[in-house]
Protein backbone atom coordinates (compact mmCIF):
# COMPACT_ATOMS: atom_id res chain seq x y z
CA UNK A 1 0.00 0.00 0.00
CA UNK A 2 1.29 3.24 -0.70
CA UNK A 3 1.36 6.25 1.76
CA UNK A 4 -1.31 8.04 0.24
CA UNK A 5 -3.44 4.97 0.20
CA UNK A 6 -3.04 4.05 3.65
CA UNK A 7 -3.38 7.28 4.68
CA UNK A 8 -6.93 7.16 3.27
CA UNK A 9 -6.97 3.64 4.44
CA UNK A 10 -8.05 1.93 1.48
CA UNK A 11 -6.02 -0.36 -1.32
CA UNK A 12 -6.10 0.93 -4.42
CA UNK A 13 -8.08 -2.32 -5.89
CA UNK A 14 -11.48 -0.94 -4.01
CA UNK A 15 -11.05 2.56 -5.48
CA UNK A 16 -12.82 4.52 -8.51
CA UNK A 17 -10.89 4.19 -12.26
CA UNK A 18 -12.72 7.10 -13.08
CA UNK A 19 -14.08 10.29 -10.84
CA UNK A 20 -16.68 12.44 -12.22
CA UNK A 21 -17.55 15.59 -10.61
CA UNK A 22 -20.07 17.85 -10.52
CA UNK A 23 -18.82 21.57 -8.76
CA UNK A 24 -21.75 22.63 -7.94
CA UNK A 25 -22.73 25.73 -4.91
CA UNK A 26 -20.37 28.18 -5.85
CA UNK A 27 -23.06 30.85 -6.35
CA UNK A 28 -24.80 29.97 -3.35
CA UNK A 29 -21.31 29.62 -0.60
CA UNK A 30 -20.86 33.69 -1.71
CA UNK A 31 -24.39 34.33 -0.94
CA UNK A 32 -24.10 32.77 2.04
CA UNK A 33 -21.24 35.05 2.74
CA UNK A 34 -22.39 38.08 1.48
CA UNK A 35 -19.80 38.08 -1.26
CA UNK A 36 -20.51 37.93 -5.00
CA UNK A 37 -20.75 34.97 -7.70
CA UNK A 38 -17.59 35.95 -9.27
CA UNK A 39 -15.69 35.32 -5.58
CA UNK A 40 -17.74 31.92 -5.27
CA UNK A 41 -16.38 31.05 -8.92
CA UNK A 42 -12.53 32.31 -7.66
CA UNK A 43 -12.67 30.37 -4.40
CA UNK A 44 -14.23 27.44 -6.51
CA UNK A 45 -11.31 26.97 -9.22
CA UNK A 46 -9.21 27.17 -6.26
CA UNK A 47 -10.75 23.88 -4.42
CA UNK A 48 -9.68 22.52 -7.63
CA UNK A 49 -6.03 21.83 -7.24
CA UNK A 50 -5.97 19.94 -4.14
CA UNK A 51 -8.59 17.11 -5.03
CA UNK A 52 -7.21 16.44 -8.77
CA UNK A 53 -4.00 16.64 -7.36
CA UNK A 54 -4.64 13.75 -4.57
CA UNK A 55 -6.39 11.90 -7.06
CA UNK A 56 -3.42 11.69 -9.54
CA UNK A 57 -1.42 10.84 -6.37
CA UNK A 58 -4.22 7.65 -5.31
CA UNK A 59 -3.41 6.77 -9.13
CA UNK A 60 -6.88 7.20 -9.75
CA UNK A 61 -6.89 6.47 -13.71
CA UNK A 62 -9.44 9.75 -14.94
CA UNK A 63 -11.03 12.75 -13.10
CA UNK A 64 -13.84 14.40 -15.40
CA UNK A 65 -14.76 18.51 -14.11
CA UNK A 66 -17.91 19.55 -14.86
CA UNK A 67 -16.49 23.60 -15.21
CA UNK A 68 -19.71 24.68 -17.29
CA UNK A 69 -22.81 22.69 -19.22
CA UNK A 70 -23.88 24.47 -22.49
CA UNK A 71 -26.66 25.56 -21.07
CA UNK A 72 -24.78 27.71 -18.40
CA UNK A 73 -23.07 29.15 -21.18
CA UNK A 74 -26.15 30.15 -23.16
CA UNK A 75 -28.71 30.85 -19.91
CA UNK A 76 -26.32 32.95 -17.55
CA UNK A 77 -25.86 37.04 -17.38
CA UNK A 78 -22.82 37.40 -20.07
CA UNK A 79 -20.68 39.16 -17.39
CA UNK A 80 -21.28 36.02 -15.15
CA UNK A 81 -20.28 34.32 -18.20
CA UNK A 82 -17.21 36.17 -19.09
CA UNK A 83 -15.98 36.52 -15.36
CA UNK A 84 -15.72 32.62 -15.38
CA UNK A 85 -14.10 32.42 -19.14
CA UNK A 86 -11.80 35.32 -17.34
CA UNK A 87 -11.09 32.73 -14.40
CA UNK A 88 -10.99 29.18 -17.18
CA UNK A 89 -7.83 30.86 -19.03
CA UNK A 90 -6.01 32.25 -16.17
CA UNK A 91 -6.82 28.71 -14.33
CA UNK A 92 -5.41 26.82 -17.39
CA UNK A 93 -2.01 28.96 -17.79
CA UNK A 94 -1.55 29.05 -13.76
CA UNK A 95 -2.06 25.09 -13.15
CA UNK A 96 -0.12 24.30 -16.30
CA UNK A 97 2.91 23.42 -14.18
CA UNK A 98 0.56 21.21 -11.68
CA UNK A 99 -0.33 19.39 -14.40
CA UNK A 100 2.73 18.60 -16.07
CA UNK A 101 4.76 17.93 -12.19
CA UNK A 102 1.90 15.72 -11.33
CA UNK A 103 2.28 13.88 -15.28
CA UNK A 104 -1.38 14.29 -15.86
CA UNK A 105 -3.03 14.42 -19.47
CA UNK A 106 -5.40 17.08 -20.08
CA UNK A 107 -8.78 17.50 -22.44
CA UNK A 108 -11.47 19.48 -22.90
CA UNK A 109 -14.57 17.65 -23.22
CA UNK A 110 -17.34 20.23 -24.89
CA UNK A 111 -18.54 21.93 -27.97
CA UNK A 112 -16.00 24.48 -29.09
CA UNK A 113 -18.60 26.82 -30.99
CA UNK A 114 -19.46 29.95 -28.66
CA UNK A 115 -15.89 29.73 -26.53
CA UNK A 116 -13.65 32.41 -26.46
CA UNK A 117 -10.84 31.77 -28.83
CA UNK A 118 -8.03 32.79 -25.57
CA UNK A 119 -9.58 29.99 -23.78
CA UNK A 120 -9.31 27.44 -26.73
CA UNK A 121 -5.90 28.67 -27.32
CA UNK A 122 -5.09 27.88 -23.33
CA UNK A 123 -6.95 24.14 -23.54
CA UNK A 124 -5.54 23.24 -26.66
CA UNK A 125 -1.98 24.29 -25.35
CA UNK A 126 -2.81 22.46 -22.17
CA UNK A 127 -3.51 19.38 -24.18
CA UNK A 128 -0.77 19.43 -26.44
CA UNK A 129 1.88 20.00 -23.28
CA UNK A 130 0.86 16.84 -21.55
CA UNK A 131 -0.23 14.74 -24.37
CA UNK A 132 2.57 12.31 -24.14
CA UNK A 133 2.24 12.45 -20.23
CA UNK A 134 1.57 8.40 -18.59
CA UNK A 135 -0.47 9.39 -15.53
CA UNK A 136 -4.04 10.57 -14.66
CA UNK A 137 -6.60 11.53 -17.60
CA UNK A 138 -7.94 15.09 -16.66
CA UNK A 139 -11.25 16.04 -19.04
CA UNK A 140 -12.44 19.61 -18.11
CA UNK A 141 -16.04 19.54 -19.45
CA UNK A 142 -16.48 23.08 -20.30
CA UNK A 143 -19.53 24.24 -23.20
CA UNK A 144 -20.66 20.76 -22.25
CA UNK A 145 -23.84 18.55 -22.95
CA UNK A 146 -24.46 15.15 -22.69
CA UNK A 147 -27.50 15.67 -25.21
CA UNK A 148 -24.90 17.50 -27.63
CA UNK A 149 -22.12 14.94 -26.90
CA UNK A 150 -24.22 11.97 -28.28
CA UNK A 151 -25.51 13.89 -31.15
CA UNK A 152 -22.33 15.03 -32.58
CA UNK A 153 -21.43 11.50 -31.99
CA UNK A 154 -24.60 10.13 -34.18
CA UNK A 155 -23.83 12.85 -36.51
CA UNK A 156 -20.50 11.63 -37.19
CA UNK A 157 -21.22 7.67 -37.10
CA UNK A 158 -24.24 8.98 -39.52
CA UNK A 159 -21.70 10.72 -41.90
CA UNK A 160 -19.85 7.91 -42.01
CA UNK A 161 -22.70 5.30 -42.52
CA UNK A 162 -23.26 7.64 -45.62
CA UNK A 163 -20.46 7.96 -47.24
CA UNK A 164 -19.77 3.53 -46.62
CA UNK A 165 -17.06 4.15 -44.68
CA UNK A 166 -18.93 2.22 -42.19
CA UNK A 167 -21.83 -0.11 -42.25
CA UNK A 168 -24.87 -0.10 -40.17
CA UNK A 169 -24.14 -3.51 -38.56
CA UNK A 170 -21.03 -2.52 -37.22
CA UNK A 171 -22.54 -0.19 -34.69
CA UNK A 172 -22.36 -1.06 -31.47
CA UNK A 173 -21.98 0.42 -27.77
CA UNK A 174 -17.89 0.21 -28.28
CA UNK A 175 -18.31 1.96 -31.45
CA UNK A 176 -20.70 4.67 -30.15
CA UNK A 177 -18.03 5.26 -27.10
CA UNK A 178 -15.37 5.80 -29.00
CA UNK A 179 -17.00 8.86 -30.59
CA UNK A 180 -18.18 10.29 -27.65
CA UNK A 181 -15.69 13.12 -26.14
CA UNK A 182 -14.82 11.06 -23.87
CA UNK A 183 -13.60 7.90 -25.80
CA UNK A 184 -10.82 5.81 -24.49
CA UNK A 185 -11.18 7.08 -21.20
CA UNK A 186 -12.43 4.11 -18.68
CA UNK A 187 -16.32 4.72 -17.44
CA UNK A 188 -16.72 6.59 -14.76
CA UNK A 189 -18.14 4.68 -11.86
CA UNK A 190 -18.05 7.48 -8.86
CA UNK A 191 -19.98 10.50 -9.74
CA UNK A 192 -19.31 13.28 -6.93
CA UNK A 193 -21.89 15.90 -7.01
CA UNK A 194 -21.64 19.14 -4.00
CA UNK A 195 -23.99 21.29 -2.67
CA UNK A 196 -26.88 18.80 -2.62
CA UNK A 197 -28.81 18.63 -5.56
CA UNK A 198 -29.77 15.23 -6.74
CA UNK A 199 -29.73 15.36 -10.35
CA UNK A 200 -27.44 14.40 -13.48
CA UNK A 201 -27.57 17.47 -15.63
CA UNK A 202 -26.90 16.67 -18.39
CA UNK A 203 -23.66 15.29 -17.26
CA UNK A 204 -21.88 12.17 -18.81
CA UNK A 205 -25.39 10.16 -19.65
CA UNK A 206 -24.17 7.65 -21.41
CA UNK A 207 -21.04 7.30 -19.47
CA UNK A 208 -22.36 7.13 -16.02
CA UNK A 209 -24.67 4.58 -16.79
CA UNK A 210 -23.29 1.88 -13.67
CA UNK A 211 -22.19 5.27 -11.75
CA UNK A 212 -22.22 4.98 -8.17
CA UNK A 213 -23.38 8.63 -7.34
CA UNK A 214 -22.72 10.30 -3.72
CA UNK A 215 -24.05 13.57 -3.22
CA UNK A 216 -22.91 16.17 -0.39
CA UNK A 217 -24.70 19.22 1.06
CA UNK A 218 -20.95 20.86 1.22
CA UNK A 219 -20.43 24.27 -1.45
CA UNK A 220 -18.00 23.10 -3.95
CA UNK A 221 -15.41 25.75 -2.83
CA UNK A 222 -15.61 24.10 1.07
CA UNK A 223 -15.03 20.53 -0.71
CA UNK A 224 -11.62 19.19 0.41
CA UNK A 225 -9.53 16.46 0.36
CA UNK A 226 -11.42 14.57 3.66
CA UNK A 227 -15.01 15.33 1.69
CA UNK A 228 -12.98 13.51 -0.89
CA UNK A 229 -11.81 10.59 1.06
CA UNK A 230 -15.27 10.42 2.79
CA UNK A 231 -16.55 9.78 -0.95
CA UNK A 232 -13.69 7.06 -1.74
CA UNK A 233 -14.68 5.37 1.54
CA UNK A 234 -18.64 5.14 0.62
CA UNK A 235 -17.88 3.94 -2.74
CA UNK A 236 -15.33 1.31 -1.40
CA UNK A 237 -18.50 -0.14 0.73
CA UNK A 238 -20.76 -0.20 -2.21
CA UNK A 239 -21.78 -3.73 -3.64
CA UNK A 240 -21.54 -3.00 -7.64
CA UNK A 241 -23.64 -5.94 -9.71
CA UNK A 242 -23.72 -4.29 -12.88
CA UNK A 243 -27.35 -5.41 -13.56
CA UNK A 244 -26.63 -9.03 -11.86
CA UNK A 245 -28.76 -10.65 -9.27
CA UNK A 246 -27.36 -9.60 -5.81
CA UNK A 247 -25.43 -11.95 -4.39
CA UNK A 248 -26.45 -14.08 -1.31
CA UNK A 249 -24.46 -14.10 1.68
CA UNK A 250 -24.82 -17.07 3.89
C1 LIG B 1 -21.60 25.85 -10.02
O1 LIG B 1 -21.85 26.82 -9.08
C2 LIG B 1 -20.37 26.10 -10.66
C3 LIG B 1 -20.18 26.54 -11.93
C4 LIG B 1 -21.25 26.86 -12.88
C5 LIG B 1 -18.88 26.75 -12.45
C6 LIG B 1 -17.86 25.79 -11.97
C7 LIG B 1 -16.63 26.53 -11.83
C8 LIG B 1 -15.73 26.35 -10.87
C9 LIG B 1 -15.82 25.32 -9.83
C10 LIG B 1 -14.59 27.22 -10.76
C11 LIG B 1 -13.59 27.12 -11.79
C12 LIG B 1 -13.18 25.78 -12.20
C13 LIG B 1 -12.05 25.56 -12.84
C14 LIG B 1 -11.72 24.24 -13.37
C15 LIG B 1 -11.12 26.66 -13.01
P1 LIG B 1 -23.16 27.67 -9.24
O2 LIG B 1 -22.77 29.03 -9.68
O3 LIG B 1 -24.13 26.97 -10.14
O4 LIG B 1 -23.64 27.65 -7.76
P2 LIG B 1 -25.12 27.84 -7.26
O5 LIG B 1 -25.89 26.64 -7.77
O6 LIG B 1 -24.95 27.83 -5.79
O7 LIG B 1 -25.62 29.13 -7.81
Amino acid sequence: MSERESQLGLPAEVLPHHVAIVMDGNGRWAQAKGKSRTVGHARGAEAVLPIVTECAQLRIEAVTLYALSTENLLRRPDDEVAALMGLYEQYLISERKQLLDNNMRFRHIGRRDGMPPTVLAELDRNAELTQQNTGMELALALNYGSRQEITDAVRTIGEKVASGELSPDAIDESLIENHLYTAHLPEPDLLIRTAGEKRVSNFLLWQISYAEIWVTETFWPDFDVEHLHTALRDYARRRRNFGAAPVAID
